[in-house]
């Protein structure tokens, strides 16, 4: 049995899509969530399907502890970020090597870095004029939204699209793949 961790910051419906895609795997499963934020949609999400979720502190974040202890207990393999906003920790980065993975809602490496997170960037992108986005899987490094790219899939962007409009695609897209992708991940 290999036990992700999925890390999210808000609503959570990554979080809760993968859960939902291996429910009934044998081999795979959602073991753990754990956020920087209590009062966010992800923790009622996955705890309808059974899935434990912890709040942790910046300063936890930042030591490592307890998470790290809390992702032994749980004996994680591998760490998906979805729909996290900061910038893993060095601790949680250096104890996971190549095991941790990101969802970056454009097609990078344009419209990534710093700042750039969530309705950013598909107001960043419609306000450039794209006439496409879409999304980027990736290894996570020390740098945001720079490590090595696993996957990408984009989607048109009409000159009539709100960021709104490009965000409902772009999560549509990111439901249809990264489940997926998690999972020939896992098998290698
Ligand atoms: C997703 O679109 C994800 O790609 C993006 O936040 C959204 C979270 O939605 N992530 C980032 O911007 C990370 N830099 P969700 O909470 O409904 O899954």
């Amino acid at each position: 049995m290999k036990n992700i961790a999925i890390f999210a910051s808000g609503s959570g419906t990554n979080a809760e899509n993968i859960t939902r895609y291996f429910i009934n795997n044998k081999d795979i499963k959602v073991a753990l969530v754990l956020s920087n934020n209590k009062n966010v949609g992800v923790h009622a999400r996955v705890n309808a399907l059974g899935v434990p979720s912890f709040t942790f502190s910046r300063e936890e974040f930042l030591s490592g502890e307890p998470i790290l202890s809390k992702l032994a207990a749980y004996e994680i393999d591998f760490i998906v970020l979805a729909g996290f906003m900061n910038k893993i920790s060095e601790p949680i980065l250096k104890a996971f090597p190549h095991k941790i993975i990101n969802i970056h809602p454009a097609l990078l490496p344009k419209y990534g870095g710093k700042g750039m997170f969530g309705m950013h960037v598909h107001e960043a992108v419609v306000g450039a004029g794209e006439d496409e986005s879409g999304i980027t899987i990736h290894y996570v490094n020390e740098q945001y939204d720079e490590g090595q790219i696993i996957f990408q899939a984009s989607c048109p962007v009409l000159q009539s699209d709100t960021p709104d409009d490009v965000a409902a695609k772009v999560h549509k897209l990111e439901y249809a793949h990264f489940p997926q992708v998690i999972e020939k991940l896992l098998a290698e």
